[in-house]
């Protein structure tokens, strides 16, 4: 028998099959329609389209493997987080979905921090009100779209949509209901208190299930639809960046992923609830049932050097970079990047923040420029780790996965900045492979979330950190800490006038 997983993300939904040793059997992706952009900081998607993809890519998948809905015994979710999908009576989508980089909803936030007290929203929610959540973006329809507000019986998020969809059940699971702003994250239920605080009712909202909790069963017309068995049970599943924490085996304390894609996101599962006051990193439910996990993420981390790349050397191939990034002397020279370039989440929750070079003299080579992007990145992983480890979770050693990370000498630059082991995994499936292994954890009777996840993940390459190495790296990372309150005022003022 297999388990499949299906992840709705942003580009396409990716379906996977396990099979009941947690090995990867086959995989396809079904792309999206491109998000629509109609104005800067806007970003949609119609609820539609992920229902055709995901319907191609369990079509896709079935026939990769060679096989048919029969041999599936469950099925897992996981999606892009965020996402406002709203019903009306007959539930009928309302409006595409305001999706999770949708930024238009800052007034919507700064309504939230005026009607509740942004004290109040971290105590409850465990994070301040964010544009990127669910909840400011359901108050911009309010607000600008009242006929259409009027109309909301139902509030979803995108991979719930396609669990609508497949199995006619209204459900989320804890760790997606963590990113929409209104749940009690400590108390793994919706909050009360933000409800009333905000007037709304608590009916909009779907029932939330532990994620290896089964919601309900693939009905007749979505059997049709995906060639998966009418009364397959689907399981509650998981955000993507919780289902990619199962599938790197973050199901433990003191094991934190650092996943270099686009973005650089250190994650960490945590046995209790524990927040940062000042909200610079997330602290969500884990889709290990009972246990939560905390994440910062730097913005542009393999964007830096794509950016690199593509503005001045374009056409080069990555690996004959860091070879060039090799012949620098560790610190660059004194030469150091500030990845800034989409503006900052962890620490500094700043848009208008900016990346650029500080300390670059006549000597400098373009060696040092490569080197200094890639220690950039990983000061600004570090950032995350240190605010997590500041938190009081303990952090002894780290895997490392995305597409950076497939350059061993990058891999050791993480290593020596961190100060810690880093090792790297086996396959590069994350969210898919996550959504199906709470299937088989859910359906499969093959034990918990946890020693699934477990069995599933295979170290490959390990790195120890060099001890002369990472006392320069402190140092350095001590000096990149003082670089961006020194300019703060500068983006501000800078933002605002030139963009
Ligand atoms: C999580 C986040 C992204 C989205 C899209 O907070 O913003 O991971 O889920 O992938």
């Amino acid at each position: 028998m297999f388990w499949m997983g299906v992840d709705v993300g942003t580009g396409g939904t990716r379906a996977l099959l396990v099979d009941a040793d947690a090995r990867v059997r086959a995989a396809f992706t079904s792309p999206h329609a491109d998000m629509r952009m109609e104005r800067p900081g806007w970003a949609e998607q119609d609820p539609a389209d992920w229902w055709d993809a995901a319907t191609a890519a369990v079509r896709g998948v079935l026939a990769r493997a060679e096989t048919t809905g029969e041999s599936v015994a469950g099925v897992g979710l996981s999606g892009q987080m965020h996402g406002l999908v709203v019903l009306d009576d007959a539930d009928r989508v309302i409006r595409p979905s305001l999706i999770w980089c949708d930024q238009r909803s800052q007034a919507q936030v700064d309504a939230v921090d005026a009607a509740v007290g942004r004290e109040n929203v971290v105590a409850w929610t465990a994070n301040p009100p964010l544009t990127g959540f669910t909840l400011p973006k359901l108050l911009w329809v309010r607000d600008h779209e009242p006929d259409r507000f009027r109309r909301v019986r139902r509030v979803l998020l995108p991979k719930d949509y396609v669990r609508f969809r497949l199995t006619g059940e209204r459900a989320s699971d804890v760790s997606d209901a963590s990113g929409t702003g209104l749940f009690d994250v400590a108390g793994r239920t919706w909050s009360d208190r933000m409800l009333d605080a905000l007037d709304l009712d608590v009916s909009l909202l779907p029932r939330v299930v532990e994620s290896d909790a089964v919601t309900g069963q693939v009905t007749n017309p979505a059997a049709e639809a995906t060639g998966l068995s009418p009364g397959t049970p689907v399981v509650g599943g998981a955000g993507d960046q919780a289902a990619g924490g199962i599938g790197n085996g973050i199901v433990d304390a003191g094991v934190a992923s650092c996943t270099l894609g686009t973005s650089g996101v250190v994650f960490v599962h945590m046995d209790a609830p524990a927040y940062d006051p000042g909200g610079r990193v997330h602290t969500f439910c884990h889709a290990v049932p009972g246990a939560w996990h905390v994440m910062g993420v730097t913005q542009a981390a393999g964007l830096s050097l794509r950016w690199f790349r593509d503005t001045l050397v374009p056409g080069a191939a990555y690996a004959d970079l860091m070879s060039e990034a090799e012949r620098a002397d560790p610190g660059s020279g004194g030469l150091y990047w500030l990845p800034y370039l989409m503006g900052e989440r962890t620490p500094h929750l700043d848009a208008s923040a900016r990346g650029g070079w500080i300390g670059m003299s006549a000597r400098h080579t373009r060696a040092d420029m490569i080197r200094s992007v890639l220690e950039g990145v990983a000061y600004s992983q570090k950032d995350c780790l240190d605010v997590i480890e500041g938190m009081g979770v303990d952090v002894g050693a780290v895997r490392i996965s995305g597409g950076g990370a497939r350059s061993p000498f990058w891999r050791q630059v993480v290593t020596d900045v961190l100060g810690k082991p880093v090792a790297m995994l086996e396959g590069e499936e994350g969210a898919a492979l996550g959504a199906a292994l709470l299937a088989l954890a859910g359906t499969g009777g093959a034990g918990t979330v946890s020693e699934v996840a477990g069995r599933a993940v295979r170290e490959a390459a390990a790195h120890a950190p060099d001890e002369t190495r990472h006392a320069l790296y402190r140092r350095g990372h001590a000096a990149y800490g003082s670089l961006y309150p020194a300019l703060r005022e500068f983006y501000r003022s800078a933002a605002g006038g030139m963009g």
